[in-house]
């Protein structure tokens, strides 16, 4: 991996580094957040963590984010800092970045966005003037809040023109996607989902964007670790900005990464720092630099294509205990679903699966008033789980939904039983 030279010092042995996470220190100084914290700890290996945004991070990744890296302001871009003392700081970045430009094939990255919102904010503030037009998915089909919500600034700011699926197949409707583009003549298309379960066609979004003369802004952070370990398609070939996440499937530290051609990258960097962005947090971008080195090795592309073949065969076992799964099935970690069938909506569904030990979210469905489940393979994979405890999970799901305590009481031994033969951060 072409990696930029650290300073020498920097390469000391890291066994005698002389300060990392104190665990004892914050349960001696403030017991109160020492409990909070390690409650927390606790409830992450003592259910199922289904949560399709969530993830286990490496050891490393933790070490690296609570480091005295966080000390450091570093405004700016490495060689360029408003501060002095960011010789360390500055390598970390530029290994970020070199690692991220390596995994994805991409001429510039930018690593400092500290969220996948604060991403998509600078991709905006980039491309675009206050009032253009904007093509993505619909929130009600999969579109994340970024993507046109009147709560949010995309939606107070721009003019978004909502996209959505066909209401047979739960598939983009493609040619939905191009009449509205050529009605409105977006100045950016926007693809990429909160829940949207299959790969999805740059290539088509790409010629359609052309075809209108508007940008392409890839909103890929939920499959970026996907994309990552290649299980499934990348977006940078096509898309005039990738945006996404590092804390999801990817399983670095919670942040964001944007990644351009050449030509947009003095654009994307103005608009990270200084228009939209203060000081970069150097902990999370060492962080960050940590989680590329590990999404690089042959072990990680294994865990990527297991997350896949996990939600498949989850998903085949959600289908065979009665939920409507939204489009069939799954390419990716994510899989959405109708409860319904089994007589309940996703709001109660989630409350008898969360007292069972089994943590997932609801989603809006396309068509119909209720609302579906979303839920994730990543962190299970992570924690070594395999296809049969996949298929064991999908029945667990429906003995959850049971309105009996009694057997509420035995899907949440079970659930407490299988989640301890896994325990993601060792014994
Ligand atoms: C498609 C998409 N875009 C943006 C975001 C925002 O990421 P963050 O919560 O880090 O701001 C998410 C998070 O779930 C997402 O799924």
């Amino acid at each position: 991996m072409p990696v930029t030279a650290a300073p020498a010092a920097a390469s000391h042995d890291v066994r005698a580094t002389p300060y990392g996470p104190d665990f004892d220190a914050l349960r001696r100084q403030d017991p109160e957040i020492a409990d909070v914290m390690l409650g927390e700890v606790r409830r992450q290996a003592d259910g199922l963590q289904l949560i399709a945004a969530e993830n286990f991070a490496s050891p490393a990744v933790l070490a690296a984010l609570g480091s005295p890296l966080a000390n450091k302001y570093a405004e700016g871009y490495p060689g360029a800092r408003h501060h002095g003392g960011c010789e360390f700081v500055d390598a970390a970045e530029r290994i970020a970045v070199d690692r991220a430009k390596a995994l994805f094939g991409a001429e510039h990255a930018n690593v400092q966005p500290h969220s996948g919102s604060s991403a998509v904010l600078a991709a905006y503030a980039a491309l675009l003037r206050p009032g253009d037009t904007v093509l993505a998915m619909g929130l009600a089909f999969g579109g994340h809040l970024t993507h046109g919500s009147p709560a949010n600034f995309s939606g107070r700011w721009f003019d978004f023109v909502p996209y959505g699926v066909d209401a047979g197949t739960g598939l983009i409707d493609y040619d939905q996607v191009r009449t509205l583009a050529r009605t409105h003549r977006p100045k950016a298309i926007v693809c990429g989902s909160i829940s949207y379960p299959r790969h999805i066609d740059y290539a088509l979004f790409r010629e359609i964007a052309d075809e209108v003369g508007a940008y392409l802004i890839a909103d890929a952070a939920h499959p970026m670790g996907l994309i990552a370990g290649g299980a499934a398609p990348s977006p940078v070939p096509y898309a005039d900005v990738v945006c996404a996440t590092t804390h999801k499937v990817l399983r670095g530290p919670r942040g964001g990464l944007i990644l351009c051609g050449a030509e947009l990258a003095e654009r994307i960097d103005r608009a990270v720092f200084p228009f939209t962005q203060g000081g970069a947090q150097m902990h999370t971008i060492a962080a960050k630099a940590v989680a590329f080195g590990e999404a690089a090795t042959p072990a990680f592309s294994a865990y990527a294509h297991q997350v896949v073949d996990h939600a498949r065969v989850l998903a085949a076992g959600l289908a065979a205990e009665g939920f409507a799964l939204t489009t069939g099935g799954t390419d990716t970690h994510l899989i959405t679903a109708d409860p319904s069938p089994l007589g309940i909506d996703g709001r109660l569904a989630r409350l008898r699966l969360a007292a069972a030990g089994v943590v997932l979210d609801t989603c809006a469905l396309p068509y119909g008033d209720g609302r579906g489940i979303r839920l994730g393979t990543a962190a299970v994979t992570t924690q070594g789980m395999g296809p049969a405890e996949m298929a064991k999970v999908a029945t667990l799901f429906t003995a959850a939904l049971s309105e009996d305590p009694a057997e509420a009481a035995r899907v949440r031994a079970d659930v407490r039983d299988l989640a301890g033969r896994f325990p993601p951060y060792g014994r």
